[in-house]
């Protein structure tokens, strides 16, 4: 079994991503029972889509520290081979091939596509490069014949895509060429951002998990709670609270969980007070982790070695994809020189 996820480096991971995706890669990666190959790399070609001009002087900062945050949450360069995108230049040739098959409507319809031509401003998202993101992320995962990915739900439908692309490469060059991958979601509900709405680093509304203790609670107090509340003395509604869910995310006991439900719909607890207990259940979560964390960071060699040799490992699964593909496409110079 093989499994594999990426992230884009275009901002700092917060706990959206920490609880979506990172958590599971981590349980997965350590799957004793499954025992599969885990393969996590930083999608640095895909940030080009909307954040062309930046890479110098912010992405390879962003890299750095998506590094740093998977190592400090347990992907461990031991079990996993991590690696960088760029490093490997047979995804942008499968990406070529595969746009190749890709209709042009099944990008236009895709839902994330549209929501963020809709929703982000201020960013150059008219390029090919932005409406053929799903045909990378495919070529992403065929070229390591990955059966699994784990990812937060808002990348079910590129999913969803990458099945259909497949699909259509395999019926026109030959059926298992490529493998079908099945998405793996977080049995954890989500957490929204600090407004209220979806927490990412394009709405300025995340808490980060480099953020300190500090940090955490400038911005766990500025957040809205439960909108229905409108004074202290109102009973409070946990389920449509905000801040809820994070008890539930961050495992807090069940008895510390329903004690906060109860004096909260009963308004013994104010939002306030609520603030604070999270502002602790996250410090304390994270207190080792902190601590892992300035220590890798504190060692950047390290970390580009890490990028360096998991390079050369996912180099190899990549070569022996291609060669698969090539192959079948009819380009292999086996083919052509009739060999
Ligand atoms: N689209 C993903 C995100 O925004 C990043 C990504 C690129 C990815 N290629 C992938 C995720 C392949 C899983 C598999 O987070």
């Amino acid at each position: 079994m093989r499994i594999l996820s990426g992230m884009q480096p275009t901002g700092y991971l917060h706990l959206g991503n920490y609880i979506g995706a990172l958590q599971n890669m981590v349980k997965l990666q350590n799957d004793r029972s499954k025992n599969p190959e885990t393969f996590y790399f930083v999608a640095d070609l895909h940030s080009l889509t909307s954040n062309q001009g930046n890479y110098k002087k912010e992405t390879t900062d962003y890299i750095f520290n998506m590094v740093v945050d998977w190592i400090a949450s347990g992907i461990d360069p031991e079990k996993s081979v991590i690696f960088l995108q760029s490093d490997i230049p047979e995804h942008t040739e499968l990406y070529t091939l595969l746009s190749m098959v890709t209709p042009i409507s099944w990008l236009e319809r895709n839902p994330t596509y549209k929501e963020k031509m809709d929703e982000i401003k201020g960013r150059d998202l008219d390029n090919l490069g932005f409406l053929g993101y799903p045909v990378l992320q495919t070529a992403d995962i065929a070229l390591y014949m990955a059966d699994a990915v784990p990812v937060g739900k808002d990348q079910v439908p590129h999913l969803e895509i990458a099945r259909e692309i497949i699909r259509r490469f395999n019926f026109i060059y030959g059926e298992g060429t490529l493998i079908e991958p099945q998405p793996i979601l977080s049995a954890v509900p989500k957490l929204n951002g600090l407004d209220g709405r979806k927490m990412s680093k394009s709405y300025d509304n995340a808490i980060f998990l480099r953020d300190d203790e500090a940090a955490v609670k400038t911005r766990i107090m500025s957040m809205v709670t439960d909108v229905k509340r409108a004074f202290r003395k109102d009973p409070g509604h946990p389920d449509e609270c905000n801040l809820f869910p994070y008890y539930l995310a961050f495992n807090c006991p069940e008895d510390f969980v329903s004690n906060i439900r109860k004096t909260c719909q009963s308004s013994e607890l104010g939002c306030v007070d609520d603030k604070k207990n999270l502002i602790a259940v996250l410090n304390d979560y994270f207190a080792d982790y902190r601590i892992k964390r300035a220590k890798i960071a504190g060692d950047k060699d390290s970390v580009m070695d890490i990028l360096k040799s998991g390079a050369s490992r996912a180099r190899i699964v990549a070569g022996k994809t291609m060669e698969k593909v090539r192959e079948a496409v009819g380009l292999s110079s086996a083919i052509r020189y009739g060999r």
